[in-house]
């Protein structure tokens, strides 16, 4: 199965989330539906509602709450973004300029917190505690992520731990979320919510890898974002890290002075000459592919099937992603 059979297996339900997007963004403050809109029209993969369309498949759901729950996980999402993007003083997008760089600071923090709690209180609705705990864990951790993200900026020493803390918070708990929640429409064991979980923040780990990795080897137009954008924003990933383990006291001084100087096309190829001589793209890969085994491992309980499948594949592509 490739990426494209499993988004063409769920283009009619992923076209009803869309439906359901556009509906929770009608409202009568125009700067909702103006900002709303404007990003979610941008594009975007929609995984996370993929990831939750078959774990709730695999789980063998039925209902039509899944629809629901995907288009309250994407709006979450968006919501990270709005604030993600005024946080790290982001001007592209989805290859748009950023609701930040059209509105301002101000209204896009608004917005962004109104999309999250308008995203809670559709989830209330559904009156189930099982739900609501898994979205409000993933919300709460999601913070975290960003705060302990900010407290290590620019910071050279930030151990590899720390950086596994930061990325499962802020990306594996969402798609770890929209996983289990799967599970929780159908009323699963709690051994196998707790392994589509699992998968879901292994794969999500994995996903952030490779967004990382991406920032320094992706063609700038695939990805809709500019390169080299962490390490100005002063952000030490992995890539980064595999160097500092390596890299003699110059070179760490370099890297240093690369960060505190304004950003040049020379610091940038300084960077990529160290990821080449200390093979950094390749270790990060590595690690990715040995963590990608432990998430489809976790699918192990699961009999064979078509959303099997399909989550074995979205998890390879989150591994193998060009944008
Ligand atoms: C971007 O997520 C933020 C990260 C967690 C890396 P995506 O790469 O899923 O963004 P869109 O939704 O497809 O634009
Ligand atoms: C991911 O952070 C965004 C969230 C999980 C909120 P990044 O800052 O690394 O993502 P991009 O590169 O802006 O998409
Ligand atoms: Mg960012
Ligand atoms: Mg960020």
């Amino acid at each position: 199965m490739t990426l494209h059979d499993v988004f063409s297996l769920y283009e009619e339900r992923l076209h009803l989330v869309e439906l359901k997007i556009n509906r929770l963004l009608k409202n009568k403050i125009p700067q909702i539906p103006l900002i709303g809109r404007h990003i979610i029209s941008s594009g975007g993969k929609r995984l996370r509602p993929l990831f939750h369309l078959i774990s709730s498949d695999l789980a063998g759901y039925r209902g039509e709450v899944n629809i629901e729950m995907a288009g309250i996980i994407e709006l979450i999402h968006t919501a990270s973004l709005l604030h993600d993007d005024v946080v790290d003083i982001a001007d592209t997008r989805r290859g748009k300029p950023t609701a930040n760089s059209l509105w301002g600071n101000q209204v896009v923090i608004l917005a962004g917190d109104f999309l999250y709690s308008n995203a809670l209180r559709i989830a209330v609705m559904q009156k189930n505690q099982g739900i609501m705990e898994t979205l409000s864990v993933a919300t709460t951790r999601m913070a975290e992520g960003e705060l302990l993200q900010l407290n290590r900026i620019g910071d050279l020493e930030i151990k590899e731990e720390e950086y596994f803390e930061i990325i499962s918070a802020k990306t594996g708990a969402l798609i770890s979320a929209a996983c289990r929640l799967g599970a929780i429409l159908c009323g699963l064991s709690k051994k196998e919510e707790n392994a589509l979980a699992g998968f879901g923040m292994k794969t999500g780990i994995v996903f952030q890898m490779a967004d990382d990795i991406l920032d320094y080897t992706a063609d700038e137009n695939d990805l809709g974002k500019k390169l080299c954008k962490d390490l100005e924003e002063g952000k030490i990933t992995l890539p980064i890290l595999y160097i500092l383990t390596k890299a003699d006291e110059d070179e760490t001084l370099e890297i240093k002075n690369i960060i505190k100087e304004e950003f040049s096309e020379k610091g940038t190829s300084r960077i990529m000459d160290l990821l080449k001589k200390y093979d950094s793209i390749e270790m990060s890969f590595h690690k990715a592919r040995m963590l990608i085994d432990e998430a489809m491992a976790e699918l192990s309980i699961f009999p064979d099937s078509p959303a099997k499948e399909a989550l074995l594949t979205i998890a390879d592509y989150s591994l193998q992603r060009e944008k």
